[in-house]
């Protein structure tokens, strides 16, 4: 991305399909909300673990969908997805214990796991099955320093989805073994082929102790400046999180929050136009990288990547996705992420977040450049 915005500051056309957010804009009921809060003052500290309205909303909403039992004491808001995760790693781990981790994997788990002391102990899942998340390998990988388990259903990078068998079995262990399972759900409500998104949630009234979920607007809503996210979990844990919120950012953006409520409760029908679109904007990106010439590229189950695979494209002289990637930066003019990043040198990552017409030329610009 730095090297993308540098080529660009010199006046270089790129088309950035490195970035992991939405092209559209935030739901017009959460800009009017917040708008109407700054109007009416609500710009002042808030209680640390959100408004309230918000807390309650957010609970509710699993209980209507999973038929979980958490209330306000179960949820805590935070700023983004990313500042729950980095919490709850801060929360949970020590010097010397170990948690498990599903990869390819998004960038900052592996790091915040450090961050707080901890190693990761990383699964490679399999690109052969689209890179389903298995629960029978991170079960096995379970150490006795083990305090949690983190997947993320869909995937970032890969869009693998964790089915209702794998989910049920992976809690099931988890509990037996007094360990946390964390389930960053950010990308939840990008499913595609009809498929259903599943839930930890759905497993937290039988194992209150094990099930916490994080979650954002981010993603969902197109809110990624926002800065809105939220954990649901047992209530002592939520506690702990919210104390050290208290000390680290005191609060959410007051207006942010106002804004973040009204998406949640009247744009239900942005979401689903949004997500038909990426439906569309998915077909068209694996249709297109799978035509070029040395890659294999999948249809993601979820989220908004593309994740190819391209070694057959591999030469002695631009060996790795480090050096192809800087390659069609410099050659196409198109920017994505090296899977390196994400501990899969073999593939790259592209996000379909973007305008059809900009999808389409980059496919056709990496074409023009690949030998035949
Ligand atoms: C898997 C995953 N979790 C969390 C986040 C962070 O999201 P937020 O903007 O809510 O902090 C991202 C953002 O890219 C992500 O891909």
């Amino acid at each position: 991305m730095a090297l993308a915005s540098e080529l660009k500051a010199r006046g270089k056309d790129i088309i950035d399909l490195s970035v992991g957010q939405p092209d559209v804009p935030s739901p017009a009921v959460a800009v009017k909300a917040a708008q109407r809060a700054l109007d009416a003052g609500f710009t002042r500290y808030t209680a640390s673990s959100g408004i309230p309205d918000l807390r309650r909303a957010v609970a509710g909403r699993y209980r209507s969908l999973h038929g979980a039992e958490w209330q306000e004491s179960n949820t805590v808001i935070t700023v983004g997805a990313k500042a729950a995760l980095f919490q709850l790693m801060q929360t949970l781990l020590d010097d010397g214990d170990s948690a498990v981790l599903p990869t390819p994997s998004w960038v900052s788990f592996g790091e915040q796991i450090r961050f707080a002391g901890a190693q990761p102990i990383e699964v490679p899942m399999a690109a052969a099955d689209g890179f389903r998340l298995r629960a029978a390998p991170l079960i096995a990988a379970i150490r006795p320093n083990t305090r949690l388990v983190l997947i993320n259903s869909p995937s970032n990078p890969t869009g693998g989805c964790m089915d209702g068998d794998d989910m049920g079995r992976l809690v099931e262990a988890c509990a037996e073994r007094g360990i946390v399972l964390v389930s960053d759900e950010t990308y939840e409500h990008f499913v595609y082929d009809g498929r259903r998104h599943v839930s930890a949630a759905a497993w937290s009234a039988a194992f209150p102790e094990t099930v916490t979920v994080v979650s954002s607007f981010s993603k969902t809503y197109s809110m990624t400046g926002w800065r809105v996210g939220w954990v649901v979990g047992p209530a002592a844990l939520i506690e702990k999180i919210a104390a050290l919120q208290s000390h680290l950012t005191s609060n959410v953006t007051s207006f942010a929050m106002s804004g973040a409520l009204a998406a949640l409760q009247d744009a239900q029908a942005d979401v689903d136009r949004m997500v038909s679109s990426f439906e569309q904007r998915r077909r068209l990106t694996v249709d297109a990288l799978h035509a070029l010439p040395g890659f294999s590229c999948r249809a993601p189950a979820g989220a908004f990547y593309a994740f190819p695979n391209i070694s057959d494209c591999f030469s002695e002289g631009r060996h790795g996705s480090v050096l192809w990637a800087e390659y069609l930066l410099h050659k196409a003019g198109v920017a994505c992420v090296p899977g390196a990043a994400f501990g899969e040198d073999q593939h790259l990552r592209f996000s379909f977040a973007c305008h059809e017409d900009d999808l389409k030329q980059a496919f056709e610009r990496i074409r023009r450049i690949l030998p035949v």
